[in-house]
Order: C-alpha cells, then structure tokens, then sequence
C-alpha cells in the first residue's frame, strides 16, 4: 500500500473476475472509499486472454503468469477468481507475499486445506475476504436484524436450497466443476453459499445428516466429444441440520434443477413470525408476524430502499432494485474498508473454514449414512 493507493492483482478474467471488476468499480464509485483504487494486473492462463480482459476491464497490465503479481510492489491485494482447485495455491502464495486476499468459494477442498490457509493469514497478520455475495444483500442484514432482535421469537425449524440448472443438460462436457480433486460437486461449489447464509442467520451448524446424488453418471470429456468420462461427485446434496441453538431444518444443493436459475432461497420459522427470501427475488423478504390482528394478518413483502443500508448507496429510491454485481460491490468495500481498519470482514477465511467444515461433513455423513456431529 503506497500512501492512500491500493492495487489489485486480479487472477482470473471469467464469470467472476468481471464480477470483481465491476465490485471494485462500483465500489469506488457509490462510497467514500478509504483508499484510491489502482486496478494494476490482471492474469489469466493465456496472455490473449489476459489482455483482452485488461482492455475491457480497465486494468493497466496483463500477464500470463501469476506468480508475478507476488512480488509486484504496486500490487497489495492479490484478487483469485480461478476454478476452485486453484485457490489454495494461489492464495497461500499470496499470503506468504504479505498480500492481502480476496478469493473465490469454495476456499480449498478440504477442512485441513482451509485449516492451513486461515492458519496462514493469521501468522501473516492479512487481511482476507471469501466471495459469499448472497449475505451482503441489505435484505439479509435485515433479516438478520429481525431475527437477533426476537421480532420472531426463537429460531425453532429452518428450511433452504441453492439450486440453478446449469448442469441439467448431459451434454454439458466434463470441466474443472466435476474434477473430484476439487473437493466435491454441488455442494462444495454452490451448496457453500446456503450453508454460509444458514450460519450468518441461524448461526452455528452442530450436526448433519446428508445424501448425495449423481444424477448425470458420465458426460464428454470437451463439449461434443464422443468419448465420455465417469462422473464421481454429487449433482445433488439435501441435508438435515441441527443449529447449536436448537433450532433444526434441511438444505438441497442441486446444480441440475431444470429451469431454477438462481434459487437461493430459504424460510426461516420463529415462535413469533416467520420470514421468507428468494434471490430470484432479491429485492423483496417477506414478513410475518404471528402476534397481529388475525383477520389481517399475513405475509408483508418489504421492499429493499435506503433505509436498509447501504443500498442508498447505489440508489436514493426505493424498490428500484439492486442486482448480483452491487452485492459483488458490497463485498469489495467491506475488504476495502478491513485493510483500513485492520478489522476482520464476516466472511474472511475463518468463515470459509467454518463452511468447508459443514461440507466435509455432509460427505463423510453421506459415505457413512448416518449423522456427523461438527467439531
Ligand atoms: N460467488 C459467486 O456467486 C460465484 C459465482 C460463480 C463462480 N464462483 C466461483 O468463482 C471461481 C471462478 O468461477 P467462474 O465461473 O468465474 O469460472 P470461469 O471459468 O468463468 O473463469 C475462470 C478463469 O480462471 C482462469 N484460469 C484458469 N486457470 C488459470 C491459471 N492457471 N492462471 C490464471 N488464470 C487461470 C480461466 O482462464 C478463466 O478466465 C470458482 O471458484 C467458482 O466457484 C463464485
């Protein structure tokens, strides 16, 4: 860090490294930001690539090798947006360079992988940041608000589900998805995120008892091959959670869920109302309160506004509608505004191990049939 400058080292020009892009942007252009944002270096696996991305992204430089950004003094925060068996290496690289990071879920593919990286980041004293976009919506810290303040009561059954249906069709060729190295399929890579809203909300995960399915068995090693590889991890993952706090429910993690986009969704039942999201329809939770009139009682459905900060920040009206890559803006200013404080984000690599923890064990219970109690 250079006076009041920060520079990025983003890996990765795909879906994700211009979501990243567009956070960072966005971010420097709807708050104060504590620092002047350098988009230094962009790198991806080829140097065509990395130079297309720098010139549509806005980066100074572009490279085909990452290990470069570890030792480049104008770059502070090392940015991983590559398939997730890449992180580990990438980010434990970083840290040793003194570089603060922000990374993609899921963090590794095992708990002791994550173990190691938060292990790391502590010895290093950086600051870390997990791309757990779905807990940054204002509606979520609202939620969270109503639940911690007992607007519904006790949390007593929790209900929850990521689903898209980008894997439904068969022809989809084998990918860096499927690879078992990776740590396993839906759940590890989209199942994270329900998991990640379940703690944020609910709190601490106890037990689990999981069943995994593979519902496409074998698909083409490259998109209209012949030749076909096996496929080992799950399609779908559904769970039974118990909650330290008592409170019980169920997930489904499920990337082949025909016509689901982005259902990540849940209903959260309290002794005193209940409320009910879906990011299909991120701007607007619904509310229940069980203690009003009974001949007018029912549902509200809230609209997001500036009065649930920040989205004032991107909008002065109400029910205007914030989207995924405001979310991805959300995010980078909380890493943004952690390196300037020194204070931990949320969702740091703590938190990336505490989900990983609840996706190991929602294998090993599924491998076993039976309930895993998390430590
Ligand atoms: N938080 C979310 O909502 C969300 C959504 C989608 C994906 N993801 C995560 O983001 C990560 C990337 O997913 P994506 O959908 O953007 O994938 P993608 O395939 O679109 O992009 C991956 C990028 O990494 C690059 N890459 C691969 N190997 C590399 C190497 N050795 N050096 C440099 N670059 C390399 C690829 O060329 C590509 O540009 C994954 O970990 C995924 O789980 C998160």
């Amino acid at each position: 860090m250079s006076g009041k400058r920060i520079g990025v080292g983003l890996i990765g020009t795909g879906f994700m490294g211009r979501a990243h892009t567009l956070g960072f942007s966005i971010a420097q252009r709807s708050f104060t930001l504590p620092f002047e944002l350098d988009l230094a270096v962009i790198a991806d696996a080829t140097l065509p690539a990395a130079e297309a991305a720098r010139r549509n992204f806005g980066f100074r430089k572009a490279t085909d090798d990452w290990k470069s950004l570890l030792t480049d003094p104008e770059i502070d925060v090392i940015d991983i947006t590559t398939p997730n068996l890449l992180h580990r290496e990438m980010a434990l690289a970083a840290i040793a360079h003194g570089k603060h990071v922000y990374c993609e879920k899921p963090l590794a593919p095992t708990v002791d992988e994550c173990a190691e990286l938060v292990a790391a980041t502590e010895k290093a004293g950086v600051i870390t940041q997990v791309g757990f976009n779905y807990l940054k919506n204002p509606l979520l810290s609202l939620a969270k608000d109503l639940i911690d303040s007992g607007e519904i009561g006790r949390v007593t059954s929790v209900r929850g589900i990521h689903a898209e249906d980008f894997m439904a069709d068969p022809t989809v060729p084998f990918g860096w998805r499927l690879d078992p190295l990776s740590g396993g399929g839906a759940l590890a890579d989209i199942g994270s995120h329900i998991i990640a809203s379940f703690r944020h909300l609910v709190g601490p995960i106890s037990s689990v008892l999981a069943e995994t399915v593979t519902l496409v068995k074998e698909r083409p090693v490259a998109r209209g091959a012949s030749e076909m590889r096996p496929v080992e991890i799950d399609d779908i993952t559904r769970a039974f959670v118990r909650f330290e706090s008592g409170a019980t429910g169920s997930f489904e993690a499920n990337w082949c869920a025909t016509g689901r986009k982005m259902q990540h969704d849940f209903e959260i039942y309290g002794t005193k109302g209940a409320i009910v999201f879906s990011q299909e329809r991120m701007n607007e939770i619904r509310l229940f309160r069980a203690g009003e009139d009974i001949r007018t009682r029912g549902f509200t459905t809230i609209w997001a506004g500036p009065e649930h900060p920040p989205y004032g920040a991107f909008c002065v009206a109400a029910g205007h509608h914030l989207g995924f890559n405001e979310l991805k803006a959300i995010e980078a200013h909380e890493f943004l505004n952690a390196i300037a404080t020194g204070k931990r984000p949320a969702t740091d690599f703590r938190e990336g191990y505490e989900v990983q923890k609840v996706v190991s064990a929602c294998y090993a219970s599924a491998r076993s049939s039976s309930w895993i109690t998390i430590a």
